[in-house]
């Protein structure tokens, strides 16, 4: 060992720096990349559960679903409210109509996810709590707007939204807006009726 190198620092030689510092600058790197590789190959499960609050007839519902959850499915299957009805489940129907932030909207095509931070209404939260019936709802009985009902919840809520949209001006809108809502028992003339009985009392109960 020559005097220079007893001098010298071990592992400060260009053979040592190669041999000693190569291992201690490539161990970290090793480390990270040992730790990082299995959250990378393995991404998260798309169906895990995620957890939401939906706002249901002034209500918060919180819930943990698959992200795809419909919010036909969420209301029905989650929450426990089976108003809304499962027609078509395409978008086709109407049956499945709910208000999202007073728009109606086809809870078939919607995410549950999508809801959170709106006010989402189904037929269930019409009524008053002392039981009195929303204007459209005492209509549609007044007028023997339904057979079988299983399309009503959804004509009543699109109705509403139709009135308030300002589309309920006179029978050929009435029928023209609340065509996407089909009613198998074709009680279409009976369904127009109550509309029109509808609009003057929601106005008058908005002046009121
Ligand atoms: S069930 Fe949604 S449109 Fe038919
Ligand atoms: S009342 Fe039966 S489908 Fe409309």
């Amino acid at each position: 060992m020559s005097a220079e190198d007893r001098t010298r620092p071990r592992g400060s030689s260009r053979r040592e720096f190669l041999a000693v510092g190569a291992s201690t600058v490539a161990a970290p790197a090793l480390a990270q990349t040992l730790t990082a590789t299995p959250a990378a190959a393995q991404p998260a499960d798309p169906r895990a559960p995620l957890r939401m609050t939906l706002g249901i007839n002034g209500r918060d519902q919180r819930v943990a679903l698959d992200p795809r959850t419909t919010l036909l499915d969420a209301l029905r299957e989650h929450i426990g409210l089976t108003g809304a009805k499962k027609g078509c489940d395409h978008g086709q129907c109407g049956a499945c109509t709910v208000l999202v932030d007073g728009r109606r909207v086809l809870s078939c095509l919607t995410l549950a996810a999508t809801a959170q931070g709106r006010a989402v209404t189904t037929i269930e939260g019409l009524a008053k709590p002392d039981g009195d019936l929303h204007p459209m709802q005492q209509a549609f009985i007044d007028h023997d707007a339904f057979q079988c009902g299983y399309c009503t919840p959804g004509q009543i809520l699109s109705a509403i939204a139709c009135v308030n949209e300002g589309h309920a001006g006179n029978d050929a809108d009435i029928r023209e807006y609340m065509s996407g809502n089909l009613c198998r028992c074709a009680a279409y003339p009976n369904i127009v009726a109550a509309v029109n009985q509808a609009k003057i009392a929601m106005k008058t109960a908005m002046r009121d």
